[in-house]
């Protein structure tokens, strides 16, 4: 497994496979790697032959008072786990690799950016969709997976890919859970012993909410109000909890199959995120 710093070499190393006719899958990552990212490298391999990880903490999607600079880092560890799993590149640009000093360009998909998670971390989605076309031209991928944890980044990267005609087929995995349902993160870990306990609620929300509407319940006001007082029982404090189309994400207030229902949760300063589509 090579692990690439240099976007020239990069482009040479892969640049020669793709001669060799092989098909290049991509799984972009910001690193500190835990199962749900070795999931999508898992399709990754199935899809294509030569794979290609990139571990890169992009400054520009996150807000001034987030969390970039406490953003768990550990790249030793996270090359142990893609090596056994087969990996052929790991490409760990350093900041000023991908954003030299000077750097002006960037690509936002209006109006799927600015509601949900958008609405709550303006600018987000904007650096989410550079970085993602920047690697998508330097790594040149037949496929990139990404994982339906993060659904609107999925909406959004699909929206770019069409809206560019970019020649990506943009793939998607399911959301790999801890025992007690809570969605994995690079972020858990900063949740103290009671909030993550209490964050297991989320899914179990989620999943209360699923059965409900299976079982007839189409209000979604409703719905949102009894998962609202889940949540708050275990000391989460509610950024949004919306139900939605799951293309345009815009508001659906009947409740039927197909719609999807996200949430964003505080638990202490830790904001965690979810989804399901019942
Ligand atoms: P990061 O949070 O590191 O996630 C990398 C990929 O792993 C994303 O596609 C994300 O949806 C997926 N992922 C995270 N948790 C998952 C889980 N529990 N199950 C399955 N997949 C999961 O998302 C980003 O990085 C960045 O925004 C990035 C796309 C790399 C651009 O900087």
């Amino acid at each position: 497994m090579m692990i690439i710093k240099r976007i020239k070499q990069v482009k040479k190393i892969i640049g020669l496979k793709r001669r060799q006719g092989k098909t290049i899958g991509f799984v972009p990552t910001m690193g500190s790697l835990h199962e749900g990212h070795v999931s999508l490298v898992r399709i990754a391999k199935k899809k294509s032959d030569f794979v290609v990880v990139s571990i890169f903490v992009n400054p520009t999607q996150f807000g001034p008072s987030e969390d970039f600079k406490r953003y768990p880092r550990d790249l030793k560890r996270d090359c142990r786990l893609l090596k056994k799993e087969g990996v052929d590149v790991v490409f760990f640009p350093p900041v000023k690799e991908i954003y030299p000093s000077g750097y002006k360009t960037y690509v936002e998909v209006t109006s799927l950016s600015n509601v949900l998670c958008g609405a709550s971390r303006p600018g987000h989605f904007r650096g989410v969709t550079t970085v993602v076309l920047k690697l998508f031209n330097i790594i040149k991928p037949d496929i990139a997976v990404f994982g339906i944890k993060d659904f609107q980044q999925c909406a959004i990267l699909k929206k770019m890919a069409k809206d560019l005609d970019l020649d990506i087929k943009i793939l998607t995995g399911p959301t790999v859970r801890e025992k007690d349902g809570l969605a994995m993160s690079s972020r858990n870990i900063y949740l103290s012993k009671t909030h993550r306990q209490n964050a297991a609620v989320l899914s179990q929300a989620l999943r209360w909410a699923k059965k409900a509407v299976q079982a007839g319940v189409h209000d979604a006001d409703g719905i949102i109000k009894k998962m609202t007082a889940m949540i708050q029982k275990k000391q989460g404090k509610i950024d949004y909890i919306e139900t939605v189309d799951q293309d345009s994400l815009a508001r659906v207030k009947k409740l039927q199959s197909n719609v999807l229902i996200v949430l964003a949760v505080y638990f202490g300063k830790t904001r965690l995120i979810d989804n399901i589509v019942v």
